[in-house]
């Protein structure tokens, strides 16, 4: 027995060896952590089990067939996150640069079948040159089971990609069906073709950080919903999400043991909203104030900043926050936070974290490069979005919610459970200025002093429309509030609706506008 124990022992630490102690240090010079060490900080202590730490590529060409490390690249398993269980693989660039072969794939799918029949999130942590070039088309097979995975996977369970090295060609587009995407600031990049590429086919010259680093993603393209600092910091931002979001979609969204206080009104909320209607103010004011103490964590915080979206406790509860920001473009919709809000909110609906919706918006942007780049089919999605969520949904109106934009953002007529509104908002056709410009033109241009006329039919407007109170005798909005007690309102709102159940109508899938 002993001998036999002896072998095994030996096979295990030749597997946690990967590519070699030269290749492990490599790693370390880069400023990177190896496969192990991140599932060493990611899972509960002593909590990892691993499979197929054994499995060795089944390949001969160019010379494979001498070049055979165990556990071939990628380590896989289980284990727990603040005692939840998690599925992990964790692509080990020191064997073949992490790049996936057959029998990699296998192991990655074996893992996503587990996590999918068991109900539990997959995370993943890439680092990968991407196929595996000895072994061609049987490399890309691998890629499309992973790829056909994680759409069976997509809304079953919770699938949260980590870049924590290279991630090219069609090898990102795993974490771009997954639900969120991190990548680690200098050290990961994701694009479809590199470099020299582009070089060659547009002549541009771009760096790969400039081209598909994390700064890149999280401003300019969305595709990464968080850039973290280095590896640690992407581990514990993580580690954060997961606490906001169930295991898997038959489950309720945590909810954390709260205390109701003896006052629970905020008074700094009354005096956020600037005299001046046209100032713009920061709707992170408006979350922090509403929420539990140092519970907002911001998704996609550096894209599309006219839009905010992320996970904030309120009373305990998990909730999912889409917010108009004012201090942004004046808060107004256009393409790129409509597909921002849009996808997170259908994150939300498909894992049963309700949905607070915080409105001060003028509008959709106009202009030639909107309307030609789709803001129609683009707006829509959000409109498709919210309309769709059957999660409770609770909408607060602050200041503006102008034409389209006001049915859009979570309106009673299309779905919201429970409206309020400040007495500051302002529920319009569009703002008073336009619209007294535009419906009393002639008596405007035949005045005496037309200056004079327009400030009373701005006047005229305002009294009429620019507040909340036209809404409310419609019931459209259920109660206008004193802003201090918005947060009472929603620990009520919210508890009234846990057990809301609303079924849509039978379908094989609606036709959202992609
Ligand atoms: C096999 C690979 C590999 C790959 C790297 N290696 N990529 N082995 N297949 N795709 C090996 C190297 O031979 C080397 O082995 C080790 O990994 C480390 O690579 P280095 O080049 O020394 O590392 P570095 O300088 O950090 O460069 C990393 C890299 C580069 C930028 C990722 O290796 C690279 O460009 N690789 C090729 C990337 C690529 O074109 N992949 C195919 C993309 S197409 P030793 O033995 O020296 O340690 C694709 C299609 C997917 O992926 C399609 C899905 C539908």
């Amino acid at each position: 027995m002993e001998k036999q124990l002896s072998a095994l022992e030996e096979k295990k630490a030749l597997a946690r060896l990967g590519g070699g102690q030269k290749r492990i240090e490599k790693q370390h010079a880069k400023g990177k952590l190896t496969a192990r060490e991140r599932i060493e900080l990611l899972l509960d202590e002593g909590s990892f089990e691993e499979l197929d730490m054994l499995v060795r590529h089944r390949s001969t060409d160019f010379g494979l067939d001498k070049q055979k490390f165990y556990a071939d690249g990628v380590v896989t398993g289980y284990g727990n996150i603040n005692g939840r269980l998690i599925y992990v693989f964790s692509q080990d660039f020191t064997v073949f640069g992490g790049s996936l072969s057959e029998t990699h794939a296998e192991k990655i799918c074996k893992v996503m079948d587990l996590a999918m029949q068991n109900g539990a999130p997959l995370i993943g942590l890439n680092d990968s040159g991407g196929a595996r070039i000895q072994e061609g088309v049987v490399s890309l097979g691998g890629y499309a089971d992973i790829f056909h995975k994680n759409v069976m996977a997509s809304g079953v369970i919770p699938q949260i990609s980590l870049i924590m090295g290279p991630c090219a060609g069609g090898a990102v587009y795993s974490p771009a069906m997954t639900d969120f995407v991190m990548m680690v600031d200098q050290t990961s990049y994701m694009f479809v073709t590199g470099p020299n590429v582009v070089k060659t086919v547009t002549h541009e010259e771009v760096t790969s950080e400039e081209l598909g680093g994390a700064q890149t993603h999280a401003s300019k393209s969305g595709v990464t919903h968080f850039a973290c600092e280095n590896e640690v910091d992407c581990i514990n931002q993580l580690k954060n999400l997961l606490s906001y979001i169930p295991q898997n979609c038959e489950e309720q969204a945590p909810v954390y043991p709260y205390t109701l206080k003896e006052n629970e009104r905020r008074e700094s909320l009354t005096n956020v909203i600037p005299g001046n209607p046209n100032q713009p103010y920061d709707m992170r004011e408006v979350i922090t104030g509403i929420c539990d103490e140092d519970s907002f964590m911001e998704v996609h915080k550096d894209f599309a900043e006219n839009i905010l979206v992320g996970f904030v406790k309120i009373g305990g509860r998990s909730v999912g926050v889409v917010a108009n920001q004012p201090a942004m473009l004046a808060g107004v919709l256009d393409i790129n936070s409509s597909r921002k809000g849009a996808r997170f909110v259908r994150f939300c609906d498909a894992f049963n974290v309700p949905l607070l919706v915080l409105v001060d918006v003028p509008g959709f942007l106009p202009g030639t490069d909107q309307e030609w780049n789709g803001i129609i089919s683009n707006g829509a999605k959000l409109l498709y979005a919210f309309s769709e969520a059957t999660v409770p949904k609770v909408t607060v109106i602050t200041r503006k919610a102008y034409g389209g934009a006001y049915d859009v953002m979570n309106s009673k007529h299309i779905g919201a459970d429970l409206n309020f509104a400040w007495p500051t908002a302002e529920i319009a056709v569009m703002g008073a200025k336009g619209a007294a410009e535009i419906i009393f033109k002639k008596e405007i241009a035949e005045a005496d002093d037309p200056e004079a006329k327009l400030e009373e039919k701005v006047a005229e407007y305002t009294e009429k429309f620019a507040n909340p109170y036209r809404a409310a005798e419609r019931g459209f909005i259920d109660k206008v509030i004193h802003p201090a007690e918005t947060r009472m309102k929603l620990i009520s709102g919210f508890k009234m609706l846990e057990n809301k159940v609303l079924n849509l109508p039978k379908k094989k899938h609606g036709n959202i506008p992609l």
